[in-house]
């Protein structure tokens, strides 16, 4: 089973900063997952919520900010100066950054509340610029996002992203519209849904795996990655099963 960090390694850093990115490498995992959006000036940022509220010490939308003035915002805020500055990373200098490791990164477009423009483009230009193609992945909860990516990029898989309640027919779900995988929340997945999924050879990932019985059901399930704020956790309780 494949290991994700969440936003990097969310659950000891701030998330989604090249700090928590970097950190999340060394623990060994597979991979990356992290969130996507546009500023004002169309650049790809990595940053999860459409508001600087939650994590950051401005306030307002990532879409009402150019990238000089979101240069300045720190999204370690909450961290109580434990981390100091850190800045909401670009795309590009992830992608940078990136190339030069072993990780596979899962790519969440953010199109849900917001439909950026172009950020499909933008974001795939990125990938080919610094020759990521074979080990990215895009997820999204808006699958026409997805169905766009095919047709830009038919070699790159996609993700079919569910909240919770997920899909009981997932696998033919995702079969019928060429995703390859599907990454529902873990509380309302079953081995039922993750059958159907291995019938039609459809991948399933699952978020956010924080509590070891989520984990061991999983594994259990035969699930293909876990996506966790916890990389260092999960890979210590695989490599134990692995012996
Ligand atoms: O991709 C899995 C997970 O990140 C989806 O939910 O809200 O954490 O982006 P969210
Ligand atoms: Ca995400």
């Amino acid at each position: 089973m494949k290991i994700y960090a969440h936003r990097g390694y969310s659950g000891m850093y701030p998330e989604n900063t090249m700090l928590a990115f970097r950190e999340a490498e060394k623990t060994g995992c597979d991979g990356i997952e992290l969130d996507v959006q546009l500023t004002k000036d169309g650049i790809v940022v990595v940053v999860h919520d459409e508001s600087l509220d939650r994590v950051s010490d401005k306030t307002g939308f990532v879409r009402d900010y150019t990238y000089e003035e979101l240069k300045e915002v720190n999204v370690a805020y909450t961290w109580g100066g434990k981390y100091g500055f850190q800045p909401i990373p670009t795309f590009e200098e992830y992608c940078r950054w990136v190339k030069n490791t072993n990780l596979t990164t899962n790519i969440e477009l953010k199109t849900g509340v917001f439909y950026y423009e172009e950020i499909e483009e933008k974001t795939l230009n990125l990938v080919r610029k610094y020759g990521l193609e074979k080990r990215v992945l895009f997820s999204s909860f808006n699958h026409l996002s997805l169905v766009k990516m095919q047709s830009l990029e038919p070699q790159i898989p996609v993700a079919a992203l569910l909240e919770h309640r997920g899909l009981g027919n997932a696998g033919f779900y995702c079969h019928e519209y060429g995703f390859q995988f599907y990454h529902p929340g873990i509380k309302g997945l079953n081995q039922k849904t993750v059958d159907n999924c291995k019938k039609q050879g459809i991948a399933v990932n699952v978020w956010t795996i924080n509590a070891m019985d989520e984990l061991e059901h999983i594994y259990e399930w035969g699930c293909d990655g876990a996506i966790t704020n916890y990389p260092s956790i999960v890979k210590a309780w695989l490599d134990s099963k692995n012996k």
